[in-house]
């Protein structure tokens, strides 16, 4: 390859030339760094001439000194102006392609809903929060005593027996999981007595919450499900006051017309007993082949009842100065009532489709 030569202002200009169009024909930064390490580079002609300005003859060297100097200055300058011209379209580029525009609806990511039985259970706990009833709560792995002495079972009765309770290994641990929310009504008493006995506050209070049976599951069991269990005590109780508590219950749930009855029935919790229907949603008690009622016009909903004496006592409450009544209802049989759902499984499976039937936002 021919060498440029300091002295020779034509050649340096043409090389000149060729730089500057090879800076101006660069359309990106990446082109003129190209461009500028084969004109402005250790090995561009130019620069080798630059370099040889040392070796000339002393006569020479001030001629060369300013052709190569002015053609320096040409390329620097050049390059300067191209690489800032670069840069502000590659900014003014970015600018662009990298705008967010913060006005956009965003993905909302699925974060998960409440359940549908977790709703309704606060609504009931409501209805009575707004007649001045508490909220307690009590432990889902619970003693024997509260589960079952403290409630008047005799030590043999069958839902002591394997086959409905949950019991703790080992069985001197004396622990099960809760087969009904009613050791609840024991803690509740226990904890509110001294309020009672020497404030004469009466002890009004609902305790929502999980409980456990060895039951299959299948479309109307499920081993683990949910009860909402109502306690009141007072001086001058009686089985009115139960029947208009649970009256109006049954209308804040069902709505206005909602029709209800009590049927004697056993809990050894309570004397007298009763079951509580609801006469049945689906055919009113029109419809002798009713699938729903089985003809019979009404639905379990749930039992209640005078509290038995034993009961308070074993909360250290004197029957013969205080009555009670209480009641206790399926909170699933209450969502299946309420908004026809036909299959238990269906509350327990975890399908998200199942929340969204009832307005949750997933
Ligand atoms: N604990 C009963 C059950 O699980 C329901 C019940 C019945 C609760 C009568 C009560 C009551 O408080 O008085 O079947």
């Amino acid at each position: 390859m021919t060498s440029l030569s300091p002295l020779d202002p034509a050649g340096v200009d043409a090389a000149v030339e060729a730089a500057l169009a090879a800076y101006a024909a660069a359309t990106t930064l990446d082109d003129l760094k190209e461009a500028r390490l084969a004109h402005s580079g250790d090995k561009a002609p130019l620069s080798l001439a630059n370099r040889e300005i040392k070796e000339l003859a002393p006569s020479d060297k001030a001629a060369a000194g300013k052709t190569m100097g002015a053609a320096r200055g040409r390329l620097g300058a050049a390059l300067a102006a191209r690489t800032a011209e670069l840069e502000a379209e590659r900014d003014a580029r970015v600018l662009v392609e990298e705008a967010v525009d913060i006005t956009l609806p965003v993905e909302r990511g699925a974060v998960g809903a409440r359940h549908p039985l977790e709703s309704l259970q606060e609504r009931m706990c409501d209805v009575f929060v707004s007649m001045g009833w508490e909220v307690a709560e009590g432990p889902e792995m619970e003693a024997e005593w509260f589960n079952f002495d403290a409630l008047n079972f005799d030590p043999d009765h069958p839902a002591r027996e394997m086959q409905d309770t949950f019991f703790i290994e080992p069985p001197s641990s004396g622990l099960l999981l809760r087969t009904h929310t009613s050791p609840v009504q024991v803690r509740a008493a226990l904890e509110r007595r001294d309020a009672l006995v020497h404030q004469g506050r009466g002890i009004y209070v609902v305790c929502p919450g999980k409980t456990f049976r060895t039951d299959e599951l299948d479309a109307t069991h499920t081993p683990v499900f949910h009860q909402i269990e109502g306690l009141a005590i007072d001086k001058g109780l009686t089985m009115a006051h139960l029947k208009g508590t649970l009256d109006h219950f049954a209308r804040a749930m069902f709505g206005p017309d909602a029709v209800t009855r009590l049927r004697p029935s056993f809990f050894p919790f309570t004397e007298p007993s009763a079951e509580m229907d609801l006469r049945c949603f689906v055919c009113g008690g029109d419809d002798a082949e009713c699938r729903t009622c089985r003809g019979t016009g009404w639905i379990e909903w749930g039992g209640c009842g005078m509290t038995h004496p034993n009961v308070l006592v074993a909360a250290g409450i004197d029957p013969e100065l205080y009555t009670a009544f209480a009641f206790g209802m399926g909170i699933e049989r209450t969502l299946m009532f309420r908004h026809g759902v036909a299959d238990m499984r269906d509350m327990v499976e975890g399908d998200v489709r199942f929340s969204q039937q009832f307005g949750m936002e997933i």
